[in-house]
């Protein structure tokens, strides 16, 4: 007598059957492409430790954005490469209303005036010291509250050029609420913010500071970006976002952290992101370039695996490549 009376394999049995039986399923409509930004025209400049991801000048970056929208891509994160000379200890650049990003942004929006644009709240690009707060020089501490106000004029600056969402990707304690107060207070009653909730300091983001060059010159990012060994941590900064006005939560980076994204996601009511960032992007790549996997499958698995964990969203340099699949 046959006593396997529960077969899971009658629910694999084919194509058709595995369609209906399917859980999660990853659409154009999940991605958000990370796009970086260098002055001129015509210009690709190729990021070496992101093969196949280059920086792009304006007129391409507009290019690039209508190919993501024609590929059913609504969403397009932006991060300008500036040479050092526009860098200094207070991030005056970030404020500049002609500056790179903020022209980016009108441009894209006179062309796709739909793409959503999303902008990162964070010194980094424009940091002479390479760190994402206001630097001590006696010290070297990062200095949370005078940040706070360098932050707020960034985003108010992001948000009138056109800015959809701003990302404080920053860690500094009390920004979301300092953030949205500033944009309430300039009018920006519908800016969104996507706050980097739980963002680890991580060496996973190397390849990021290779293609803005924003290394910090001195120390790492560990007294403001969470210690990579926590979980608990992570709930208490979600508590703190959802209470200071953040309109969607992430985890950043991604792939290492399945866990968090699902913890995150059985925490909150509010959408949840998940950032597949350069150095998971990196190694898939290395690898599939050396034929030792397939790249396109492995990050549509990987992807996958962000939504079955919970995330809502993700920020994925796959983007593309991957929205071809669909
Ligand atoms: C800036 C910022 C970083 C990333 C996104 N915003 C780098 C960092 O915190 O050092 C990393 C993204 C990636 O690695 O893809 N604050």
């Amino acid at each position: 007598m046959n006593l396997n009376l529960s077969r899971p394999r009658r629910n694999r049995k084919s194509h058709a059957i595995r369609s209906l039986m399917r859980e999660t399923t990853l659409t154009s409509d999940d991605l958000i492409a990370p796009l970086f930004i260098i002055d001129g025209k015509d210009k690709i400049d190729p990021i070496e430790s992101m093969p196949g991801y280059a920086r792009l000048s304006r007129d391409l970056i507009v290019k690039e954005a209508q190919e993501l929208w024609s590929m059913g891509i609504k969403c397009v994160s932006l991060f300008p490469a500036l040479d050092d000379s526009f860098k200094d200890k207070f991030a005056t650049e970030s404020k500049n209303p002609d500056g790179l990003l903020q022209r980016t942004i009108k441009d894209i929006k006179n062309a796709l005036p739909e793409m959503l644009i999303m902008t990162d709240v964070a010194m980094d690009p424009y940091s002479s010291d390479g760190h994402d707060g206001l630097v001590d020089d006696k010290t070297g501490e990062i200095l949370n509250d005078e940040t706070l106000d360098i932050l707020a004029a960034m985003a108010i600056a992001q948000a009138e050029a056109g800015s959809d969402i701003v990302g404080p990707s920053d860690m500094m304690d009390g920004r979301v609420g300092r953030i949205r107060l500033a944009l309430d207070e300039s009018s920006f009653t519908n800016t969104l913010i996507m706050s980097y909730t739980a963002k680890y300091a991580s060496s996973f983001y190397g390849p990021f500071r290779d293609a803005l060059d924003s290394a910090p010159k001195a120390g790492d990012k560990k007294t403001y970006q969470m210690d990579f060994s926590n979980r608990a941590e992570a709930i208490r900064e979600i508590r703190l976002d959802e209470s200071e006005g953040a309109d969607i939560l992430m985890v950043k980076p991604g792939i290492s952290y399945l866990d968090v994204i699902k913890d995150m996601k059985d925490n909150t009511h509010l959408p949840v992101a998940a950032y597949n960032v350069s150095g998971e992007y990196s190694m898939v790549k290395a690898a599939a370039e050396r034929g030792w996997l397939d790249g396109e499958k492995v990050a549509l698995e990987m992807l996958t695996s962000f939504k079955r964990a919970g995330a809502d969203m993700i920020l994925t340099y796959f983007s593309k490549e991957v929205a071809r699949l669909f």
